[in-house]
């Protein structure tokens, strides 16, 4: 606020009590402006261009509006289709509400008004309340600035003890260069294994396609920290490491990046403990369900080179000894390059046929989607429930993806493109975060 600005305010005694002008920067639009777009669009953060204060948002108001009313921004993949409409709402929804995008639309309509300078709220906090856990690498990672880089860190929590997780949060010191960060638990068993491939403990290691170890948080920029909801818990084995995958991407100058991870672990045995369970990724039948252009021998996984719409569905069953409630907190899809689609729906032993999420794909944009809603609301698997995952993928050239997988494999045709580990590969996985009683 300006010295001038102050002024008037102590003297009118203003500040304040002024009532609120809609319409206004400062009124009502700022305040969704905050909330919903400046955690990446502010001075230092992942987006190219700032939105945090009037002076920048007024400037580019117009893509603004354009880019909230085409579903690009902000970047949010789950929709709600007359044919799927999962039964609770997203916790920490970022898209605008139909109030909030009329009230944008209003405002650029209007010319974007200033109105009357007041404090605006700042961007939702990133922090995680109680972390007691800091793993930071030991060796930075120097960006290229001109391409996409996955690079990986291991880390070594030093549990000596059984405890449990209940929050993970991911901070990285040169913002603009990362655009997301998947955290993955490694099980001691594959420790030893996962520190030879990964070259050590908090050091980067470049050309990290498919990082070790079960996910548990998909981060993005501004993204708020994992917190698990009270009474869960992620059971953490003494001798567990943390593999971080990093995706570097170019924003121009070269990066120097060191992202760390806050983790909270708890002593205390918690009701309900925390897992992933990972379905899809069917090579072939009885799962891999018959599709387009499947060859004589069968269902098979294999995205024809030229098709733009190719669709795969794979029907999975329990474990046989499911015998624990199973309920579904959040559904994290994984996709490669290609993708440009995802469904999951799991059929009740009832005959319902209950959809989880149909979501967009955007390989740039990964993230997990957790329910709004209590514990024992949430979608519940038992041993006869059938989950249902269905992945669609352009591997023709009107995907804006494909020269650049072209490229890292040098190749100037699309092939066809198979199940595998590699991004050179595809996948279709739906990490559901389950609890189950303890
Ligand atoms: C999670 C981070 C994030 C959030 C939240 C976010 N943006 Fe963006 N935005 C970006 C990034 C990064 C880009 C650069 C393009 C890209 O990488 O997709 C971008 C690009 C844009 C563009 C340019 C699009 C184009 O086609 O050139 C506009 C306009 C925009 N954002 C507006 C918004 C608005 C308005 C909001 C809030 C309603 C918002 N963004 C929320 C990260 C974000």
């Amino acid at each position: 606020m300006s010295a001038r600005l102050a002024l008037v305010c102590i003297l009118a005694s203003a500040c304040g009590t002024e009532p609120p002008q809609p319409g206004t920067w400062y009124g009502d639009v700022g305040a969704i402006v905050r909330t919903k777009c400046a955690g990446c669009h502010r001075p230092g953060g992942i987006a190219p261009f700032s939105l945090h204060d009037y002076a920048d948002a007024v400037e580019e108001m117009r893509r603004m509006i354009d880019a909230v009313d085409k579903g690009i921004m902000p970047p949010f993949s789950a929709n709600d289709t007359p044919d799927c409409v999962p039964r609770h709402r997203w916790r920490g929804d970022p898209r605008l509400t139909d109030a909030e995008k009329q009230t944008l639309r209003d405002w650029v309509a209007a010319d974007g008004p200033e109105g009357l300078v007041r404090d605006l709220p700042d961007v939702p906090s990133t922090t995680l309340e109680g972390s007691n856990v800091e793993l930071v690498p030991a060796q930075p990672f120097e960006s290229s600035g001109t391409r996409d880089q996955f690079v990986c860190f291991l880390f070594d929590p030093a549990v000596t003890h059984e405890q449990w997780l209940t929050g993970s949060q991911v901070f990285p010191t040169a913002p603009e260069f990362v655009h997301h960060v998947n955290v993955d638990l490694v099980p001691p068993g594959d420790a030893e294994a996962t520190i030879a491939a990964l070259g050590g403990i908090g050091v980067p290691k470049t050309q990290c396609d498919n990082p070790p170890g079960l996910p548990i948080q998909s981060w993005l920029p501004g993204n708020p920290a994992l917190v698990l909801p009270k009474d869960v818990g992620i059971p953490i084995e003494p001798g567990t490491l943390v593999a971080i995958q990093v995706h570097y991407h170019p924003a121009g100058g070269i990066g120097t990046d060191a992202t760390s991870v806050s983790l909270r672990l708890s002593d205390d045995k918690p009701a309900w403990n925390y897992e992933l369970g990972v379905y899809g990724n069917a090579a072939g039948p009885p799962n891999l369900q018959p599709g387009p252009g499947d060859p004589a021998s069968g269902p098979a996984f294999i995205i024809p080179a030229n098709s733009p719409d190719h669709v795969e569905t794979m029907i999975m069953t329990h474990r046989a000894d499911l015998s624990r409630e199973l309920r579904v907190l959040s559904v994290t899809p994984h996709m490669h390059l290609l993708g440009t689609y995802q469904r999951a729906s799991v059929l009740h032993a009832n005959g319902d046929d209950e959809c989880l999420i149909d979501s967009g794909w955007n390989f740039d944009w990964q993230r997990s989607y957790t329910y709004d809603a209590d514990l024992d609301e949430l979608p519940l698997f038992d041993a006869s429930s059938k989950v249902t995952v269905t992945c669609r993928w352009d591997n023709s050239f009107s995907n804006p993806n494909l020269p650049r997988l072209l490229y890292d494999k040098g190749l100037a045709a699309p092939y066809d493109v198979r199940l595998g580990l590699t991004t050179a590969d595809e996948m279709c996985l739906a990490d559901f975060g389950v609890v189950t009683p303890n």
